[in-house]
């Protein structure tokens, strides 16, 4: 993107990706932040010089399911650039591809390298936009096919100038972590289901958002369909509010935060509980359901 260039993006974004869209404001990229779980908000926000859309497939932290295959068809008839940041779901639960994502983002360091012990992120283009008709192409890049002369700008140009190398050792620890993926993805979930069916029941908890509840304030008509091709891998994190009158304590923390650039590393347990002392004791049904 350049000076004056337009992106639409989703407001519900992970902290650091929304602080990394204010930086570009102040480089002269206009960000416009919309409602993404309906695609009309996305059409109304198109300018003259709209290059990219953005999204998270379930937005971090409160599950916002984006309209994924209506955004997908409006960018393909306008001709933008469709990114789609996969963190959330990761590739096990989820091909943006299908919903005709152009590049796909997604965090290494979380579910895909697994164990909290190396921080990375991957960029994929899946090939599905025509590079060709993209004028921020430098002309060094133009010779290859038009498909591959993203993703050549990409990593020659702006991984390099911006300094996104993965190290070695980094590398290794992700690969052999992505060989559980598939198997630490179906644990995750099916706990986050088991925890979410018990908060939404519980009587002092407010409020349960969990896009597998299709009733969810978060989840919408169009990311219904999407969530029902997910099949029995609903995702994945959700916050409540504990109103227990009794207690000043109006927020416990369930879960360690998910690990992050912004979160210590030996923190690592993603989807792992952290209950108070109190809990324990006023709750034993919390102690068995994580068990
Ligand atoms: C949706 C999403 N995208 C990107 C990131 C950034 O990941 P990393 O910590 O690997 O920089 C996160 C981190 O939580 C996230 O939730």
């Amino acid at each position: 993107m350049k000076e004056d260039d337009h992106i639409i993006s989703s407001a519900f974004l992970f902290g650091n990706t929304n602080s990394f869209f204010g930086t570009l404001q102040k480089l002269g990229i206009e960000v416009t932040f919309v409602d993404a779980t309906e695609a009309r908000f996305v059409e109304n926000a198109i300018q003259k010089n709209t290059k990219l859309v953005f999204v998270e497939t379930i937005a971090n932290p409160v599950t916002q399911v984006a309209d994924l295959k209506a955004i997908g068809q409006l960018c393909k008839t306008k001709n933008l650039i469709y990114c789609v940041d996969n963190t959330m779901t990761s590739p096990c639960l989820f091909l943006p591809k299908s919903v005709g994502a152009s590049l796909i983002v997604n965090s290494l360091t979380k579910y895909i390298g697994g164990h909290g012990n190396a921080l990375g992120g991957a960029i994929t283009d899946t090939g599905l936009y025509n590079w060709s008709s993209f004028e921020n192409i430098y002309d060094t890049y133009r010779n290859e096919e038009p498909e591959l002369w993203g993703i050549t700008q990409i990593k020659k140009k702006g991984l390099r100038d911006m300094g996104a190398s993965l190290g070695p050792e980094a590398a290794h620890h992700l690969a052999i972590g992505s060989e559980t993926l598939s198997l630490r993805i179906k644990k995750a979930c099916k706990n986050a289901l088991a925890l979410a069916e018990f908060c939404q029941k519980h009587s002092k908890i407010k409020q349960t958002y969990y896009p597998g509840f299709f009733r969810s304030p978060t989840t919408r008509a169009g990311a219904t369909t999407f969530l029902n091709n997910l099949d029995q891998f609903l995702a994945l994190i959700w916050q409540m509010t504990w109103t227990a009158s009794n207690f000043s304590m109006q927020w416990i923390t369930l879960f360690l935060p998910a690990i992050s650039a912004t979160t210590e590393l030996s923190r690592f347990l993603l989807l792992t509980l952290f209950i108070t002392k109190w809990v324990r004791s006023a709750e034993p049904q919390w102690v068995s359901l994580i068990q």
